[in-house]
């Protein structure tokens, strides 16, 4: 029987970055709905529960994405509404990315020592990847300050993700290079999520911070998020602080998108988000 993947996105275009993912993970097909909202998913989902045999329904699963996390959890939520006792499959959100590179970044930096206690700045966390790297770098015990151009979206992202995961987040305007300075200081450490070729930070603005122990950057694309690192970083030295560059890390990203993929057609009950895919992450760091 083909394991089949239906692919929800709440973009207008569903993520080709997760098609690519979703075959190498173990799908046999994989099917795009974009545009797709808690309105419109209502026949999408019964036509995934009602068409294959119980035993058989482990090969039916859903992929939740697209670049707006609250859209995302939203989603998630309402297809999980129309499950009932026997009449579900599989299902995983991961907007943009979102639990999976942040899962891959902090177990990547859990790995160089517990993060228990330190202090950490989450550098244009308003974005997928940093408010769920956010949750789960307070969930290891540090104390989480999240970095926005505006207090209005930083605050916004601290309370949605106190709403989700109960976790306390300190959210600070940081509006250019400068603040985004000051907001380090007394970070051990940073990570920055920025968009896309967007440089957070200049090589003079953390060399010499002698508070930062760890550092990662989930941006791949020129120029970097962290000034002065490299992307393939493998949690190197530099200036005494150990770092993780975007491809560094993102090669547990990619097989751990891979791993929770093939998770998904195990059985029809895996619901895969944050806290599974983070745990899942450790196991792989
Ligand atoms: N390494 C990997 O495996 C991997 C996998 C997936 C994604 N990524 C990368 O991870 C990063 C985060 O992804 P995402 O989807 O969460 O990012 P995103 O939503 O595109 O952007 C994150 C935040 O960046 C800020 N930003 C946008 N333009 C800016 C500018 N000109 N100056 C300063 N800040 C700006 C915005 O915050 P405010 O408007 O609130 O300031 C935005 O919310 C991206 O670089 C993405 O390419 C990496």
């Amino acid at each position: 029987m083909k394991k089949l993947l239906f692919q929800f996105d709440t973009d207008s275009h569903p993520s080709v970055f997760d098609t690519v993912v979703a075959y190498d993970g173990g799908a046999d097909h994989v099917i795009g709905h974009g545009g797709l909202t808690p309105e419109n998913v209502t026949a999408l989902v019964e036509g995934a529960i009602f068409t294959r045999a119980p035993k058989d329904k482990k090969n039916t699963a859903i992929f939740v994405g697209g670049s707006n996390m609250a859209a995302g959890q939203q989603l998630f939520i309402a297809v999980q509404r129309h499950f009932f006792p026997g009449f579900q499959v599989s299902v995983m959100l991961d907007s943009n990315g979102s639990n999976t590179t942040a899962a891959a970044a902090v177990a990547k930096l859990a790995s160089n020592g517990s993060l228990a206690g330190k202090k950490a700045v989450v550098l244009a966390g308003t974005g997928p990847v940093g408010q769920r790297a956010a949750v789960m770098l307070a969930q290891e015990g540090a104390e989480v300050t999240l970095t926005s151009r505006t207090l209005a979206r930083a605050t916004q992202a601290c309370q949605d993700m106190k709403a989700r995961f109960n976790v306390d987040l300190t959210p600070i305007e940081a509006a250019d290079s400068k603040s985004r300075e000051v907001a380090i200081k007394n970070a051990n450490i940073v990570l920055a999520t920025g968009a896309a070729g967007i440089e957070l930070l200049t090589p003079e603005q953390w060399q010499n911070n002698p508070n930062i122990e760890m550092m990662a950057d989930a941006n791949a694309t020129p120029p970097l998020g962290i000034g002065g690192i490299d992307m393939m970083d493998k949690g190197i030295d530099r200036h005494g602080k150990i770092i993780w560059g975007a491809i560094g890390f993102g090669t547990l990203k990619l097989a751990l998108h891979r791993a929770c993929i093939a998770k998904l057609f195990e059985d029809n009950k895996q619901v895969l988000d944050a806290e599974n895919i983070f745990a899942l992450a450790k196991e792989m760091a």
